[in-house]
């Protein structure tokens, strides 16, 4: 048969086992595991690295490995060691992963400990796949295509040059946050297509293939050069945070030597004060902030907002949802895991009790406009998971000037604040307390308001009851708002 991959071939005291994947040489593992064969024994060969030393002998090999040899057990902490470090890119990986399983299976367990020769190179390997992986993440540049060539070409397209194989992994990271919108990623060994909800890889593709004209880099471009500041330029430090080699496949790659050479030949002067020349010896250099920033403090567009720091760890903004102008308002905290990485309110948990309510009250959910405090997601790592933390009041106040710009359009008669930081964002008032305004309409501002429990309320209520009565103030309160709107309608009309 044909050399296919996990395919064999015994060549005097030689195996040889043929694989391209870490799953192909668990298989082979196994069989010669089983059989006792010692990694000095074993030949390996992967498409990389066989060459043409025995291409022809592969045309022959029979695939005599013994599929069915006994799983192997191992602790979890070894079987993850060896998958990442097979991500790495070495000719002899698939030998020294045998050898690290070879000597645990002899009883030596040391192997993985960093203090042993080879387990200090495993480590290396695993330290160096996770590198890459972070900064995969950090300097793939999607560019949009203008318009696509068929209704099945992805969206956003990206090149990149990994050391090590660390695509699969970073596609599905990339498909996680980036949603419904399909992309691809090309390197020079592989792609992985994004359809929107499937992941495809594929075969490698030349490099123009991913070379796009995007309006978006033109004005990523003039923002880089805008926040530039060639008083505070250090080029060595932005090199070692930045490595080189992903220099050449960034926007701003082209126009960073530029500009550096710009602010060594004295455009550092524009950011300085005129005083800075005559102070001597080491000293901080002052710089008028309004000169050396860029401006934070007018409206952009929402997905610009650095008001506050949450947008750092944000996927997006997430902005309201709804008509406008819509009678009512349903006013939420913030948005949640969910609602980060689909950039849409109330899609998660907490928006099915919500949308449950809102059905209860005969409230449709098109009818209204739904909204949060604060709209980037605030969270703290728990594990694999990130865990809602509430906002501090510094954070309600600098998204306030975005509620105030939904209420300008969608201009509600009534708004239900859901929970205690939608009802002091709108009061503007870090005293307000939930429990003394619950389901009492008041006026505000020329318009209705009504507080009642935030729905992620009735999911964490310790019991079966609290949680009963925290949903029935929700409804209730959805109802009270319907009538008010009626009782407004009537009075203006009578
Ligand atoms: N909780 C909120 O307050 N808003 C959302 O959008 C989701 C959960």
């Amino acid at each position: 048969m044909a050399g296919t991959a996990g395919s064999v071939k015994n060549m005097g005291d030689m195996v040889v086992r043929r694989v391209q994947s870490f799953e192909e040489w668990r298989v082979a593992v196994r069989g010669l595991i089983a059989s006792g064969v010692p990694p000095a024994a074993v030949q390996w060969q992967s498409p990389a690295n066989d060459g043409d030393l025995f291409s022809g002998a592969m045309e022959e090999a029979n695939d005599d490995a013994p599929s069915d040899a006994p799983a192997l057990r191992l602790p979890r902490q070894l079987v993850e060691l060896l998958e990442c470090a097979a991500c790495y890119s070495a000719v002899d990986r698939w030998a020294f992963l045998y050898q690290v399983l070879w000597r645990w299976q002899r009883g030596e367990h040391d192997v993985i400990s960093p203090a042993d020769t080879d387990g200090a190179r495993l480590h290396g390997m695993v330290k160096a796949v996770h590198r890459e992986e972070h900064d995969m993440h950090a300097y793939v540049r999607f560019r949009e295509r203008k318009e696509a060539d068929n209704d099945d070409a992805p969206r956003f397209v990206a090149w990149f040059e990994p050391t090590h194989e660390v695509l699969p992994q970073v596609a599905r990271h990339f498909a996680r946050r980036m949603g419904g919108v399909s992309w691809m990623i090309a390197t020079p060994t592989a792609t992985m297509l994004w359809d929107g909800a499937t992941l495809h890889a594929g075969p490698a593709l030349l490099k123009g293939a991913a070379e796009i004209d995007d309006d978006g880099e033109a004005l990523w471009l003039t923002y880089y050069r805008s926040i530039f500041n060639p008083a505070r330029v250090n080029a060595g430090l932005l090199r070692s945070h930045i490595p080189s080699r992903f220099w050449k496949n960034l926007p701003e790659g082209a126009i960073v030597p530029a500009m550096i050479t710009g602010a060594t030949n004295g455009e550092r002067r524009t950011g300085q004060t005129a005083t800075v020349g005559q102070r001597s010896g080491a000293t901080t250099i002052p710089i008028r902030p309004e000169r050396a920033l860029p401006q934070r403090d007018s409206l952009t567009t929402l997905q610009q907002c650095r008001r506050c720091a949450l947008w750092q760890h944000a996927t997006q903004a997430v902005p309201g949802s709804g008509p406008q102008p819509a009678s009512i308002m349903l006013l939420g905290e913030q948005p949640g895991d969910q609602e980060d990485l689909a950039g849409k309110p109330f899609i998660g948990p907490a928006g099915a009790v919500l949308q449950q309510a809102m059905a209860e009250a005969k409230l449709p959910r098109n009818s209204v406009y739904l909204t949060n405090a604060v709209k980037h997601f605030k969270w703290e790592p728990r594990g694999k998971r990130r865990l809602h933390k509430t906002p501090a009041q510094r954070e309600i106040i600098a998204c306030h000037a975005w509620l105030e710009d939904e209420l300008e359009h969608v201009q509600p008669e009534v708004i239900v604040a859901l929970g205690s930081t939608a009802l002091k964002s709108l009061l503007q008032d870090s005293t307000a307390t939930l429990q003394a305004m619950l389901g009492t309409p008041f006026q505000h501002q020329g318009r209705w308001v009504i507080a009642v429990y935030h729905p992620s309320y009735v999911l964490r209520a310790p019991d079966e009851a609290s949680r009963r009565q925290a949903y029935a103030v929700m409804v209730e309160g959805l109802r009270q708002a319907i009538k008010l709107l009626e009782d407004g309608q009537h009075n203006r009309v009578s």
